[in-house]
Formats: structure tokens, sequence, C-alpha cells
């Protein structure tokens, strides 16, 4: 019975150490250094390529190095085992922080102000009270959730939209397509936080931000294919949309000719609104590999159908 690691982001050592710790007779194993397939009975994985899974005939579980799992599911080839998402109280706070940092960065008119002294110009810019102020958190999962719970404490008048509706203080429930644009109308800053689906690939477009009020900010924390890359330079041109706070993309790392790169109304970081920590996560990939050791179904599994 052998853990196979394999990702080429996340550190294998601090793995080891920290899964080790919790089950100290785990085999782990570092791809290519696999050894017996046979043996390798849970993977623990970061986009691993389609079809690299499918050799594992013994896998009992695949554990996701990461809250999404569409690296995972986009694989035709992929064995029917569970497929566990990570959900931990560090990669939940580190995306408050970031949600928080660039919504408060749009709502103090921080762009603004950078690129007046740019200009060598002191003037003070409009400025809104939080509960003046509509922001909208797309997706309302484990982190999404998380995030309006705390922008709508900071004060600001706080919108969510999922699938099924729900109760969180502060924060006004917006549930399926039919109430997207009540959600969207007067929306000042857009956090997307869905997860990447067949229903979600393309969501933020031109079509989405029509419904936007003039001005508008994005900030897609989740994933690059929910954007339809085309339409977004063309709104921040217009001014239908303000300013851009990406953090991930369809390529990844973003290509250098990329055109993102150099708009002074886009803000690129890359991929890092809230990374995995195995001296925290750890726990929960311990905890389901006990659970399916002991024949328990394990914890936070996917539904392949739903696509999350
Ligand atoms: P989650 O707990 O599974 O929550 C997903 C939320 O999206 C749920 O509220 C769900 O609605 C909603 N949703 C799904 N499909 C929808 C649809 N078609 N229409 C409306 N709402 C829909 O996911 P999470 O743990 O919060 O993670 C969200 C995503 O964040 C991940 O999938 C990943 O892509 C991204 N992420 C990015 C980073 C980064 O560093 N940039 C780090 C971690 C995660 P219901 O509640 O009704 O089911
Ligand atoms: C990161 O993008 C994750 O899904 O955790």
């Amino acid at each position: 019975m052998a853990l196979l690691f394999k990702s080429s982001w996340d550190r294998a050592d601090w793995w080891r150490e920290e899964l080790l710790q919790r089950i100290p007779d785990l085999d782990f194993r570092v791809w290519p250094d696999v050894g017996d397939e046979a043996a390798i009975t849970y993977a623990l994985v970061w986009k691993p390529k389609p079809g690299d899974l499918a050799r594992y005939r013994n896998l009992k579980a695949i554990f996701s190095l990461g809250a999404g799992v569409d690296h995972l599911l986009a694989d035709p080839t992929l064995p029917r085992v569970p497929v566990c998402r990570l959900v931990d109280r560090a990669l939940t706070r580190g995306m408050t922080e970031h949600v928080l940092t660039h919504v408060l960065r749009f709502h103090r008119n921080l762009p603004g102000y950078e690129r007046q002294q740019h200009a060598f110009e002191w003037k003070g810019l409009p400025i809104k009270l939080p509960e003046e102020r509509i922001v909208c958190v797309m997706g309302l999962g484990e982190l999404g959730g998380a995030a309006a719970k705390a922008l709508a404490a900071h004060g600001f008048h706080t919108r969510g939209w999922s699938r099924t509706p729900k109760t969180l203080a502060g924060v006004e429930s917006y549930a399926g397509n039919d109430a997207l644009a009540a959600f969207l109308k007067g929306c000042e800053i857009l956090v997307c936080l869905l997860p990447l689906t067949r229903e979600t690939e393309g969501i933020l477009s031109c079509q989405l931000f029509a419904h936007l009020p003039r001005g508008a900010c994005l900030i897609n924390a989740a994933r690059g294919a929910h954007l339809v890359e085309e339409d977004l330079i063309p709104a921040l041109d217009t001014g239908q949309l303000g300013g851009a706070a990406l953090d991930v993309f369809r390529v990844e790392p973003l290509p250098r000719g990329h055109p993102y790169w150099t708009n002074p109304r886009i803000l690129i970081t890359p991929h890092v609104a809230s990374v995995t920590d195995p001296r925290s996560s750890a726990e929960l990939v311990a905890e389901n590999i006990r659970r399916v050791d002991a024949g328990e179904a394990p914890l936070y599994v996917v539904d392949p159908r739903r696509g999350y």
C-alpha cells in the first residue's frame, strides 16, 4: 500500500514530512520513482497529465493538492475511484485575504492613485462608504462563502451567487442562472470563486460584463478559463470595466507576449491567491487515508457529473 505524489508545484519533501508525522508507516513515493505500480493505492496530485493515473489499477482514492479538481476531472481515463478536494482553514483564510486585499484596493481607488502618482498629481478621488458599494461573489462554497462573509463583516453591501440558495450572515443570496442578471445589477466589484465546470467555463464574458454598471471591477481568483480572454481588454478600453485583478489564466505561466502583462488596468498575480500549505492540509489527506483504509467514505469527495 503506497501513496504516489506528483506535482511540479508542491514540495514533495514537505508533504512527506507532514504525512509521515501523521502516518509513520506510509510508503510515500514521488513520481517518477514509482516502483511497483500495483502497490500504489493513493495518488496525491496536482495537474497530472491526462492518462497518467490510469496505469495504477489498485488505486483506492485520488487526492487533489488543491481545492479545485478541474485538473483531474478533465481526464477521460481517470480511474473511477473517489476524488477528494482540499478543504483547509489556511487555504480558506488565504483566499479571504486575497479577496479583501483586492476589493479594498478597488474600493479605495488605489489604481487611480497609482495613475495620479505617475503624473505627479495630488488630488483626492471620490470615496464611498463600504455599505454604499455592492460587492458580488460568484461561488459561495468553502472559499467564496468565507470571502463573502468577511466582505459583509467589513460592511460592504455583499451578494453571493451559487447553484443552490445559501444563508450566510450579511450576504444576500442569489441562486441559479435565472437570478444571475439581478445578482449583477449595480455590482461594482465582482469576485469569481466558482469551480471550473462545463457550466462555468467562459462565464466572465462581454455578455456578463454588460449587466454590470460602467466602470465595475473584476477579481478572478478561480480559474483562467472562467474568463473569455479576448473580451477583457475591449471591456477595459471602452470603460465598461474599470479594472481587473487576475490571479489565474488559461495558460500558466502567462506567456510573455500576452497583452495582459502590459495593460495598466490589469493587475497580475501568478496563481498565488491561496497556496496549499502541507502543515495544515496534510491533516485532511491523512484523515482520508485512515478512512479509506478502514473502509469508510473519505471526506470532500467531488461529484464528477457536477464537476466539483
Ligand atoms: P466549492 O466549495 O466546491 O464551492 C463552489 C461554489 O460554486 C458553490 O457555492 C457552488 O454552488 C457554486 N457553483 C458551482 N457551479 C455553479 C453554477 N453553475 N452556477 C452557480 N454557482 C455554482 O469550491 P471552493 O473550495 O470554494 O473553491 C472554488 C474554486 O476556487 C476552486 O474550484 C478553484 O478553481 C479555485 N481556487 C483558486 C485558488 C487560487 O489560488 N487562485 C486557490 C484555491 C481554489 P452550490 O453551493 O449551490 O453547490
Ligand atoms: C488552487 O488553484 C487550488 O485549486 O487550490
